[in-house]
Parts: C-alpha cells; sequence; structure tokens
C-alpha cells in the first residue's frame, strides 16, 4: 500500500485544483491510499503517516506561502525522522515567469533539508508541457497543467512503491 498525502495551501482555489488532479491520479493507481489536506488542517505528524508527500503553494514573491514555511518550521520533530518519504511539489503563480518554479524550489528544498527523497519528472503530458521541478500553472490551471498535475500524482505513487521495494 502507498499512502500518499497530497498537502497544500490556497487563497483563491487554484492550488486545490492542481492539488485535486495530483491527488485524483494517484487514486487511480492499484494499491493507493490517498489522503488530501489544506495546510490549515494539516500536523507535521501526518508526514510520518505518508509514504508519498505532495506539496503545493501558490507563488507568493517567488516562494511557498507562510503557513506552509511556518508548517515545516514548526513540524521540526518530523525533521530527520522521514528519510524514507518521497516529495514533490506544485505551485501556481498569477503569471508565467512569476516564481512558480522557484517556489517548488522553495519546497523541495525544505523537503531536502528533512531528508526526504524528492523528485522532477522528466517526460512531456503533452507537447511543450512538463514537470521538471514539480507541476506548475498560471491562475486556475487549465488542461494542460492539470495534465502534468496528474503525471506528477502518478510518478508519486511510482516512486513510492520503488522506494518501499513493492
Ligand atoms: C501575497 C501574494 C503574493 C504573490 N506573489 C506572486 C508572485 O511572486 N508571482 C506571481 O506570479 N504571482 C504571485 N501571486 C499571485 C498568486 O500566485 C496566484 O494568484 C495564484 O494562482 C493563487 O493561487 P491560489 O488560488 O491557490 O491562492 C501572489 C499572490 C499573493 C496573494
Amino acid at each position: 500500500m502507498a499512502k500518499i498525502l497530497v498537502l497544500y495551501d490556497t487563497q483563491s482555489g487554484n492550488t486545490r485544483t492542481m492539488a485535486e488532479a495530483v491527488a485524483s491520479a494517484a487514486r487511480e493507481l492499484p494499491g493507493t491510499e490517498v489522503t488530501l489536506k489544506t495546510v490549515d488542517d494539516a500536523d507535521p505528524r501526518d508526514l510520518f503517516e505518508h509514504d508519498g508527500i505532495a506539496v503545493g503553494s501558490p507563488t507568493w514573491c517567488g516562494q511557498m506561502t507562510w503557513k506552509l514555511k511556518r508548517f515545516f518550521d514548526d513540524g521540526l520533530c518530523a525533521w530527520g525522522k522521514v528519510e524514507d518519504k518521497v516529495g514533490c511539489a506544485f505551485s501556481t503563480s498569477g503569471g508565467q515567469g512569476g516564481g512558480s518554479e522557484m517556489t517548488c524550489l522553495s519546497l523541495l528544498s525544505v523537503m531536502l533539508n528533512y531528508g526526504m527523497l524528492v523528485f522532477g519528472v522528466t517526460e512531456y503530458s503533452s507537447p511543450g508541457m512538463t514537470a521538471h521541478y514539480g507541476a506548475v500553472a498560471v491562475g486556475e490551471p487549465d488542461d494542460r497543467e492539470l495534465a502534468a498535475c496528474r503525471m506528477l500524482g502518478r510518478k508519486l505513487v511510482q516512486h513510492v512503491h520503488r522506494v518501499k521495494g513493492n
């Protein structure tokens, strides 16, 4: 069983739409249990209970939101104890070039610091659309951006099974 947590913050719903796409793609794969949580409802101890963690944030000044930063800063109980967890990131920004990939990197950077195994995706979900640093979107995600979110969710499950030796 791959236990997946899709954790996100959102102010106007765009990141939630991405999170739902990541979660629904993960859920379609056999042997998967998926929990979708906003950062408001999450506790750092949730990290212990999952094998794969996708974290999504709106791009705020090129970084994750303060709520997600606080979640990880308050989550030091998990630091160094989640080394077998697989992590990935997704973000929506106001405009192209607005920093969504930097926001993914800010999320991946914290997960690296926690000791997690993080990944990007080499494949293209459609012509001109990939998720090398995580799935990204501009504003409300369109169909191509949602396809990249689904690709990220599938990859997360595949990597979890690989790490668990299933
Ligand atoms: C405080 C704040 C900072 C933001 N900073 C950026 C930014 O640096 N670059 C950008 O392109 N958009 C920025 N935006 C726009 C949001 O990233 C964008 O509207 C996003 O789609 C919102 O996602 P949400 O609906 O999940 O809240 C910012 C919005 C807010 C409220």
